[in-house]
């Protein structure tokens, strides 16, 4: 499936439902500019997830108390659309013409890739090679999936990851924080065919059914419609007691729900859980909401901070970018006045943008070290392929680390079954 987002507010090409959709979403007057997408081509992700989890021996869970595992999973950060782009067949020629020059290798993470600290330096323990068994597991049953069109939520790479991290930890439950119309719901469960879950949205699935394709699963415990209640808010003691839960480091949390990615974390240690996964990595200069790779933009982590001297290097890259790569953005837009960095705009972004809090540099320099502070694992998923495979223009390469089908193995890419129009076009 492919979706682009596109830079107006209002598409023309909306219909009422999508609008309909959209109001769920982010609610009256949100920023919907992250979300608004148009069909058009084939493959290649744009939302960002985080995993935050703990890995172990013996087994993959973690056996060391005490200690927490970030894993950003899905590369996306940049990736806040989710977005593909349709190709029926690999045509090099158009590809370079598409792309202009011939480097792409070289360029993935040239502008830095933002990589939150953990305390002990430790990593996950799946490689490359594991990602790739994974996808080829993973595509034929992505081709299955209820909701084809699934515009303002997850496409084919974030699925992917959040699909990849739930086989791998197995968790005794999992638990979602914004469900739209089910497909992330569907994901848990094809990852985890038995394991109950308790989904958290202000509407449920089943009111999507009556315009079209949802998911409601039946071994899922909603908190949603009149019954919906914030994550923040649940009594999670007791819902725990009632699953049956004394081991909270087997409970798996994924958040898609746009909520500021640091009061979550809060959230969740204060209640005890561990693995946390994060949809919508927003890069810094992005996003509807304060995100960990944006809290972990810090000149002294790898990978972070900014020049914003405007005769710098970095400023024209920059500027240069912005011209192709739709989610690339300038240091005006990163940095304050006086060539301060300014990084999120001096606000921790919230609830869609719709109750943002200001802050200082140095609050926000603060919770970078809060996050090293309580963090073991942190992982971001790459994206799924390279741009010349799948023709996605969305992120900027320059942003993320190399892909998982890295540019140049369209060998590969055709092989995992990613170059069919009909797995992923609608
Ligand atoms: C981007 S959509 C989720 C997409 C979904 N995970 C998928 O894969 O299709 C965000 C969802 O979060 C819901 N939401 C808004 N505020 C929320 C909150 N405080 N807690 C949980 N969900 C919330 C919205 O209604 C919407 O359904």
């Amino acid at each position: 499936m492919l979706e682009r987002v596109l830079p107006s507010r209002r598409a023309t090409t909306h219909s009422d439902d999508a609008a309909d959709d959209e109001d769920d979403i982010v609610g009256a007057g949100g920023d919907v500019s992250k979300t608004k997408k148009q069909h058009i081509f084939f493959y290649a992700t744009n939302k960002a997830s985080y995993y935050l989890t703990r890995l172990g021996s013996g087994h993959r869970w973690p056996c060391i108390i005490g200690l927490f595992l970030f894993l950003v999973l899905v590369s996306s950060i940049i990736f806040n659309s989710r977005g593909f782009v349709c190709i029926s067949s690999y045509d090099p020629v158009s590809r370079s013409r598409f792309f202009g020059f011939d480097d792409l290798e070289s360029d993935f993470g040239y502008l830095g890739v933002p990589w939150c600290r953990s305390r002990h330096g430790k990593t996950v323990d799946w490689t490359t090679k594991d990602l790739l068994k994974g996808l080829e597991e993973f595509v034929p049953i992505y081709e299955t999936r209820p909701i084809k069109n699934n515009m303002f939520g997850m496409g084919f790479d974030h699925s992917f990851g959040l699909w990849f991290i739930a086989q791998w930890m197995k968790p005794d439950l999992m638990i979602e924080s914004g469900d739209f119309k089910g497909h992330s719901t569907w994901v848990l469960r094809q990852a985890m065919p038995n394991t109950p879950i308790i989904s958290l949205t202000p509407r449920h699935p089943e009111k999507y059914l009556k315009k079209g394709p949802a998911y409601v699963d039946g071994n899922c415990i909603y908190f949603a419609g009149k019954d919906f209640v914030d994550f923040g808010s649940v009594d999670w003691e007791k819902v725990m007691k009632q699953h049956g839960i004394t081991d909270l480091s087997r409970v798996l949390i994924f958040f898609d729900d746009h909520q500021n990615e640091l009061k979550r974390i809060e959230q969740a240690l204060k209640a005890g859980f561990r693995h946390l996964v994060f949809e919508d990595n927003y890069d810094t200069g992005t996003g509807d909401h304060y995100s960990l790779r944006q809290i972990c933009d810090q000149s002294y982590i790898r990978g972070g901070g900014h020049s914003c001297f405007e005769d710098s290097d970095e400023a024209r890259i920059r500027s240069r970018r912005k011209q192709f790569w739709e989610k690339a953005v300038d240091i005006k837009e990163l940095c304050g006045s006086g060539e301060a960095w300014w990084g999120v705009r001096g606000y921790m972004r919230d609830n869609f943008n719709h109750t943002n809090k200001p802050i200082s540099y140095a609050e926000h320099f603060q919770n970078s070290q809060f996050v090293e502070s309580i963090l073991d694992v942190y992982w971001e998923l790459p994206p799924v392929a390279g741009p010349s495979l799948t023709h996605q223009t969305r992120y900027d390469p320059a942003r993320v680390t190399s892909p998982i089908v890295e540019d140049g193995q369209y060998g590969l890419f055709q092989r995992l079954g990613l170059a069919s129009p009909r797995a992923f076009c609608i």
